[in-house]
This record gives structure tokens, C-alpha cells and sequence, in this order.
């Protein structure tokens, strides 16, 4: 995996053991890791080995883990990656983010740019998400990417801790992208003209 993405404020690119000191800022918080399905990380050297594994992983398959990287601060803030892959057909989309960058809309800008990715360049038919019931953050982000809500799936997802979730599903396709965007650029234009 090479994809290097960028945005407006941000760059996403392939995660790197160089990004464990910014990733283990936050990744021991219990707001992040237990939301997204993971663990908090309890030494900085458990950050530098999910980051190896998450660069094996990377290795194998087209698309991955990747980090997001804050322009102006030059700081890695989070993680947003592709998973579940399957070629020309579909992906699924995950996030997490630094707290201290919460509510800034970075995540929607990343995951935007991950959907122009995915359906551009890899030729994706389908990208889904899927989120607990309670995350309204996460549950907004879907929307704002342009998501359509498919339904909860009830008892859906074990967590590490053996934990069960119901998860609310969310999916976009192809042809859906397009017509956001091509919405939104007819918006720009007329605010142009
Ligand atoms: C979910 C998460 C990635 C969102 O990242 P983010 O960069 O803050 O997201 P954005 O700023 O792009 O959008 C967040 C939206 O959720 C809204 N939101 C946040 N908390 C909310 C709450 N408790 N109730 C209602 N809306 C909420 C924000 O107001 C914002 O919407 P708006 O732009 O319409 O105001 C981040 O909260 C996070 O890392 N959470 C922990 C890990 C996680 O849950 N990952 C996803 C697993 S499915």
C-alpha cells in the first residue's frame, strides 16, 4: 500500500513506525480505542507493535491502515483505514481520532478523501461503516460523508472484552458518491457565479 492523500488541512498516508509518539498520545484514552474496537495501549511499546502489525498488514493488501497527518501542526492525529477488501468490489471504513482534535471536522475530511480513494482509484462498487449505537460522533460522521443508514444489526459485534454491541450499519456506493459530488460542485459553481 502507497497511497499518499492529501486535503485541505490534512495528509493521509501509509501508518509508519516514526507516528508512535503522536499515536500513543492518545492511545491509551478510554474514549478512543474502546469506541473503535480496540484495546487502550498501555506502553508506548505496545503502540510501536499494533503499528508493525498494522505495517505487515499493509504489506499483503492494496489498502490499510493509514494515519492522518495535521498539515500546520505536523502531527499525527488519528487513523483511518480501509478494511475487509475485497478487489473491485467493496471496503469497509474505520477511524479514530486524537480527543484533543474531536468536533473539527478532521475525521469527515479524511474519510471524504478515503471515498474518492476507494471509488477512483480502486474502483470500489461499495464502502460500509458500522458503529455502535451510542456513538453519535461516529454515527454523524457516516452522514456526513454521505452515507445511507441501513439498519441495526442487533448483538453484531464481540468486543476484546467480551462485550456485545449492537451496531448500526451505514453503506455508500459508487454511483451515490458521484452525485454528492456532483452536487457539490454545481453549489460551488452557482455561489461562484
Ligand atoms: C468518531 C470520531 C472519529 C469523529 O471524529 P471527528 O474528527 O471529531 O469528526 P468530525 O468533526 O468530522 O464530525 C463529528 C460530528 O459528530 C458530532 N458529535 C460529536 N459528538 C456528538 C454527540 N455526543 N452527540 C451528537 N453529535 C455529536 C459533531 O458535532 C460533528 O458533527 P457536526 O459537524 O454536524 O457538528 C472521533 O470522535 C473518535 O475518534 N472517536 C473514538 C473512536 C471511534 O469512535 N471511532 C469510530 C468507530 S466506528
Amino acid at each position: 500500500m502507497s497511497a499518499y492523500l492529501i486535503t485541505k488541512r490534512l495528509i493521509i498516508r501509509p501508518v509508519d513506525l516514526i507516528d508512535a509518539k503522536d499515536f500513543f498520545e492518545y492511545a491509551p484514552s478510554p474514549l478512543v480505542g474502546p469506541f473503535a474496537g480496540w484495546e487502550p495501549h498501555h506502553t508506548l511499546m505496545e503502540t510501536k507493535s499494533v503499528i508493525k502489525n498494522m505495517m505487515i498488514y499493509n504489506t499483503k493488501v492494496l489498502v490499510g491502515h493509514f494515519v492522518i497527518i495535521e498539515k500546520s501542526l505536523n502531527k499525527m492525529i488519528g487513523t483511518i483505514e480501509l478494511y475487509n477488501y475485497i478487489p473491485n468490489f467493496k471496503a469497509e471504513l474505520g477511524y479514530a481520532l486524537n480527543p484533543k482534535y474531536w468536533n473539527q471536522g478532521y475525521v469527515t475530511e479524511a474519510a471524504k478523501r478515503i471515498l474518492e480513494y476507494g471509488f477512483f482509484e480502486l474502483k470500489l462498487k461499495r464502502i460500509e461503516a458500522a458503529t455502535f449505537v451510542n456513538n453519535y460522533g461516529s454515527i454523524r460522521v457516516c452522514e456526513k460523508i454521505g452515507m445511507t443508514f441501513e439498519g441495526l444489526a442487533k448483538n453484531a459485534y464481540l468486543r476484546y472484552d467480551g462485550k456485545i454491541f449492537d451496531e448500526y450499519r451505514y453503506g455508500i456506493t459508487d454511483q451515490e458518491f458521484k452525485d454528492i459530488l456532483r452536487k457539490e460542485y454545481q453549489l460551488e459553481e452557482e455561489s461562484n457565479n
